[in-house]
């Protein structure tokens, strides 16, 4: 007599997520691979599976949750919540489980990238040198020692960028209205308002989730308060610092540079923000490390596999 046929819990992975993460799973599950991107993809590929692995470009909103009559787990491999349906997911009886700490270090380490790149020139210079213009004192930067870097949201990836940047010397204030001064104080860091941070910052750092609150927070207002010698990094989420106005101000010259990672709509492969030389831009490369990427995808996996189980999954 023959065995019955077994049915293995099926796991959806959505986008592309670290090896480590289906030698996580192990052998009890049954993997699918979709573009979670892609909604035409996404609709049907939800339909019946137990589990669903995302990053950032997967949008598992209400429609989504509602096209899911099987699923049991959103999974995301990383920090943001941002493109799930938290409301709906919890609604519809679906587990929402993240990485939150898989790739700080990556992101701040990236966060001190930007910065760099935005006070030497570094990305525009190479661009000229290799097209065979060797443009010394158009590259001419700034200094960090000594300058404020205001970091607005001193959470995670906060701390990790204001301790790095400490290091080279700089003066570090923050804005988090849910930071306790004392905390921030034995850190070295000055807790001000926001409007204050605009005012005295030579650099300024965007480390907040995207919620309605913090849409736009560094929009028009906000970029007619700063010195004009101002760089402003932006690797949390697009939409924080506002596209439209920053561009505005970098082209009126209240605002000397950028450093971007992310933005409104992403892909983003055209924007007006790309025509200007002190803008450096990297797309979505925050946590775009081999190690962050494997500790994402073993973070949720193992969630996962306690979801379907019906254990208990500990905060990460
Ligand atoms: P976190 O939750 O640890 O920290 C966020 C901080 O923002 C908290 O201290 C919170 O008090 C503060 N905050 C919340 N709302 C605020 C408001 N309205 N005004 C001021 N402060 C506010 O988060 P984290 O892990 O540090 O992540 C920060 C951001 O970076 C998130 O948006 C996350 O999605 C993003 N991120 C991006 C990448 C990337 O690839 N570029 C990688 C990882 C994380
Ligand atoms: C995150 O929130 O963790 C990042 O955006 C990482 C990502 O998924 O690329």
């Amino acid at each position: 007599m023959s065995a019955a046929p077994t049915h293995k819990p099926v796991v959806l992975i959505a986008e592309e997520l670290s090896p480590a993460t289906v030698d996580a799973l192990g052998p009890d599950f049954e993997i699918r691979h979709c573009d979670g991107a892609d909604r035409a993809q996404l609709l049907p590929a939800i339909a019946d599976v137990d589990a669903i692995l995302i990053r950032s470009a997967t949008k598992v909103d209400a429609e989504a949750i509602a096209a899911a009559g099987k699923l049991k787990v959103v999974a995301r491999a990383g920090v943001g919540l941002d493109n799930v349906d938290v409301p709906a997911a919890t609604k519809a009886g679906v587990m929402v489980v993240n990485a939150p700490t898989s790739n700080i270090v990556t992101a701040a380490e990236l966060a001190c990238g930007l910065l760099i790149s935005t006070a030497r020139h570094i990305p525009a210079a190479n661009t000229a040198l290799k097209a065979g213009k060797w443009a010394r004192s158009k590259y001419t930067g700034v200094e960090l020692a000594e300058k404020t870097l205001g970091v607005v949201g001193l959470g995670r990836i906060g701390v990790l960028v204001a301790q790095r940047m400490s290091g080279f010397g700089m003066k570090i204030v923050a804005y988090d209205p849910y930071i306790q001064a004392a905390r921030a104080a034995q850190m070295g860091v000055k807790l001000m308002s926001l409007d204050e941070l605009l005012e005295v910052s030579d650099f300024i750092t965007v480390h907040l989730p995207k919620t309605p609150e913090t849409i736009g927070l560094i929009g028009d207002e906000a970029l007619h308060k700063v010195k004009p010698t101002v760089r402003i990094v932006n690797a949390a989420r697009g939409g924080i610092v506002d596209e439209e106005a920053l561009a505005a101000a970098l082209k009126e010259g209240r605002v000397a540079g950028a450093g971007l990672d992310v933005y409104s709509k992403e892909p983003c492969t055209d924007s007006p923000l790309f025509s200007f030389d002190n803008v450096v831009c990297t797309p979505h490369l925050g946590a775009s490390t081999d190690e962050a990427q494997e500790k994402a995808g073993i973070s949720v996996a193992k969630s996962v596999r306690l979801a379907l189980a019906g254990e208990l999954v500990p905060d990460a």
